[in-house]
C-alpha cells in the first residue's frame, strides 16, 4: 500500500532567502530521520520527493508506505516547520492542505464510491488507485478518515490472503478408540424412529425422548466441566439490537449468514386489515405483502451467543473484588443462515449451545482457558470416551468480524488471542485419516481486547481487561456420541447412562401415521427395547 500527495503549507508571512535555507535543512532532517521513525523498512516510512517555495508557503510532494502513513507524515512535516520557524523567525503556519491524496494498492479491491472522502477509484492491471478529496489538517485527524484507511487496509489484506486466511494446526489428539459404527448416520435413525421432525431447512422439533438424551448430555457437560470451574448460569437475550452487532463486528463480517427480525409498522390491528382480508380470501400469507406492514429490521438473532455478555459490561468499571467474572448461558438457540450443505442436525439454522464466557485480567483469562481446556480433555477422554482432536484455528472473532487485523499465519502463540477448535470423528462418514470425516463440536477462545475495547469495559486502576468464551454445540456432541457409540447401550459411557437413568425415560410418539414408515416403527420398537434393559 503506497500513498502519494502534495502537501501545501501556508505561512503567515513571506519567507526570506534565509528562511528558505533553514527549511531546506529541516527537509533534509525530515527525510533522513523524523519521517523514518516508526518503520524498520524505510520504504514503509515517508519521503519528501521534491518541493517548491511560494511567496509565503511551500509545496511538497510526499510519498509514504503504510507504517508512517501520509496523514501522520503530513502532520510531522507541519509540526517540524511550525516549531522551528516559530521559535527562530516568528513565522507561524496558517494552514496545511493535502492535495491530490492517492492510495495505490498492489491488488484489486472494490470499494463503495458512496463513502465520504473518496473522489475516484480506478484499477490498472493488478493495482487499485483510490483518489481522495483534498484534505485539511482537521480532516486528517478525523475518525472518519482513519476508519476509511482501516477499511482499505482490511480489504487489501483480505485480497492478499485470499483463501489462505483459514488456518488449522493440530495441537493434540486422543488415541484411537474402538467405535461402534454399525448404525450408520444417526440423523437417519433419529428421523426414521420419529424422535425428531424437520420443520423447515435446518430447524427441527426434538420429541421428549430425544430432548431427554440431549439435555442429559448438556447436564453432564455442565456438571463435569462448567460447574467445577465455578461458572454461574445467566440468561442472555436471543435477539439483539443492530448496534450490538456493529460493536462485536458481526454486521461487518457475517451479515450474509445472520437472521434479522423486524417489528410491525403499527400496533393498531386495523392497519393490517388489507393484509388480513387478503389472507382470508387467498388462504395464503404472501411474504411480500407482509413485508409492507413491517418496519425495517432493527434486530439480529443470537449468532455467537456471547454478544450480550460484552454488552452487559459496556461502560462499566470493574475492580479486583468482582474479577474474574465467569458465567454461562444455555437459555435458547442460536441462528445461522446457511445456504445449502445442510444435513441432519450437525448443521442447523437454529441450533443449541452452552456458551461459557469469562472476563478478567489477561493472566486470569488465560488461566481460565487452560483450566477449561483440561476439563474438556477430561470430558472427552474420561467421561464420554470419544475420539477427538484439537486444533489452533482462525479465531472466530476475527473471521466473524470481517477484520483480519492481528491475524498471523499458522503460528501457535497459545497465550495470545486465538481460538482452539475441538473436533470429533464421525465414523459413518469414513476413514479417520480424512479431515472431511471430522466435525467441529466446540471451541474455546481468548479474545484479548477485541470486545473490551469497543464496549469500553474498564478496570478501576486502568489495567487491561480481556475476555474469553467457549461454545459447546449440543446437537453436534450428541451426534458424535451416537456415531461413535452406536445404539447398544452397553457401549455408552457409564456416566451418561447413570444420568439418563436418574429421570424416567419419556415416551416416544407412536401413532397410526407416525413414525412414517413401517420400518421406522420397527426400529423404534427395537430401540425402546434396547433402552428398557
Ligand atoms: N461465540 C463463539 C462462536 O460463535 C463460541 O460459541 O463460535
Ligand atoms: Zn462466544
Amino acid at each position: 500500500m503506497r500513498f502519494t500527495g502534495i502537501i501545501e503549507i501556508v505561512f503567515n508571512k513571506t519567507i526570506s532567502e534565509d528562511v528558505k535555507k533553514e527549511i531546506e535543512g529541516l527537509i533534509e532532517y525530515l527525510n533522513r530521520d523524523y519521517l523514518k521513525r516508526g518503520a524498520r523498512d524505510p520504504r514503509e516510512a515517508a519521503h519528501i520527493n521534491s518541493y517548491t517555495f511560494k511567496d509565503s508557503g511551500i509545496v511538497l510532494e510526499i510519498e509514504t508506505g503504510s507504517k508512517v502513513r501520509i496523514d501522520e507524515a503530513t502532520l510531522r512535516v507541519k509540526n517540524v516547520l511550525s516549531t522551528s520557524l516559530g521559535s527562530k523567525y516568528r513565522i507561524g503556519v496558517r494552514g496545511v492542505n493535502l492535495h491530490n491524496p492517492i492510495i495505490t494498492l498492489d491488488n484489486k479491491i472494490s470499494i463503495s464510491l458512496k463513502i465520504p472522502l473518496i473522489k475516484s477509484i480506478a484499477s490498472d492491471g493488478d493495482h487499485t488507485i483510490i483518489e481522495l478529496v483534498e484534505l485539511d489538517e482537521s480532516d486528517l485527524k478525523k475518525p472518519l478518515f482513519l476508519r476509511l484507511l482501516r477499511l482499505i487496509e482490511d480489504k487489501e489484506q483480505r485480497a492478499r490472503w485470499g483463501g489462505k486466511s483459514e488456518h488449522w494446526v493440530l495441537i493434540k489428539r486422543s488415541g484411537k478408540k474402538t467405535v461402534e459404527a454399525s448404525m450408520g448416520d444417526p440423523n437417519d435413525v433419529l428421523e426414521r424412529i420419529g424422535w425428531m421432525k424437520r420443520m423447515s431447512v435446518g430447524q427441527w422439533l426434538y420429541t421428549p425422548p430425544l430432548t431427554h438424551m440431549l439435555n442429559t448430555l448438556k447436564r453432564l457437560f455442565i456438571d463435569e466441566v462448567v460447574k467445577p470451574l465455578g461458572f454461574e448460569e445467566a440468561t442472555f437475550p436471543k435477539m439483539y439490537p443492530l448496534e450490538v452487532g456493529l460493536k462485536t463486528g458481526h454486521l461487518k463480517g457475517v451479515i450474509n449468514s445472520m437472521i434479522f427480525a423486524s417489528l410491525p409498522r403499527s400496533y393498531d390491528i386495523s392497519e393490517f386489515e388489507e393484509f388480513i382480508d387478503l389472507m382470508y380470501v387467498l388462504n395464503e400469507a404472501p411474504p411480500e405483502e407482509l413485508q409492507r406492514h413491517l418496519r425495517p429490521s432493527s434486530y439480529f438473532l443470537c449468532f455467537a451467543q456471547c454478544e450480550p455478555f460484552y454488552w452487559f459490561f459496556e461502560n462499566e468499571i470493574l475492580d479486583d473484588s468482582s474479577l474474574p467474572i465467569k458465567w454461562y448461558d444455555q437459555s435458547g438457540p442460536s441462528y445461522r443462515w446457511e445456504s445449502g450443505g445442510i444435513h441432519g442436525i450437525e448443521r442447523l439454522i437454529e441450533f443449541h449451545r452452552i456458551e461459557v464466557v469469562w472476563l478478567g485480567r489477561p493472566d486470569d483469562v488465560i488461566k481460565i482457558r487452560n483450566e477449561l481446556l483440561e476439563r474438556y480433555e477430561y470430558f472427552m477422554d474420561k467421561v464420554l470416551d470419544i475420539e477427538w482432536r484439537m486444533a489452533w484455528v482462525t479465531p472466530w472473532f476475527y473471521e466473524q468480524s470481517g477484520a483480519l487485523q492481528g491475524l498471523k499465519e499458522s503460528t501457535i502463540e497459545i497465550d495470545k488471542p486465538g481460538t482452539i477448535d475441538f473436533e470429533a470423528w464421525l465414523p459413518y462418514r469414513g476413514d479417520r485419516d480424512d479431515s472431511k470425516n471430522w466435525i467441529e463440536v466446540g471451541n474455546i477462545s481468548i479474545h484479548g481486547t477485541k470486545f473490551t475495547e469497543p464496549f469500553r469495559i474498564k478496570h478501576n486502576r486502568g489495567e487491561t481487561l480481556w475476555t474469553g468464551c467457549s461454545g459447546f454445540g449440543s446437537e453436534r456432541w450428541f451426534i458424535v456420541l451416537l456415531a461413535q457409540k452406536g445404539l447398544n447401550i452397553d457401549n455408552w459411557p457409564k456416566k451418561y447412562i447413570e444420568y439418563i437413568k436418574a429421570i424416567p425415560f419419556p415416551r416416544s410418539i407412536d401413532t397410526i401415521t407416525y413414525p412414517r414408515t413401517k420400518d421406522g416403527k420397527e426400529l423404534l420398537a427395537k430401540i425402546i427395547n434396547l433402552l428398557k434393559q
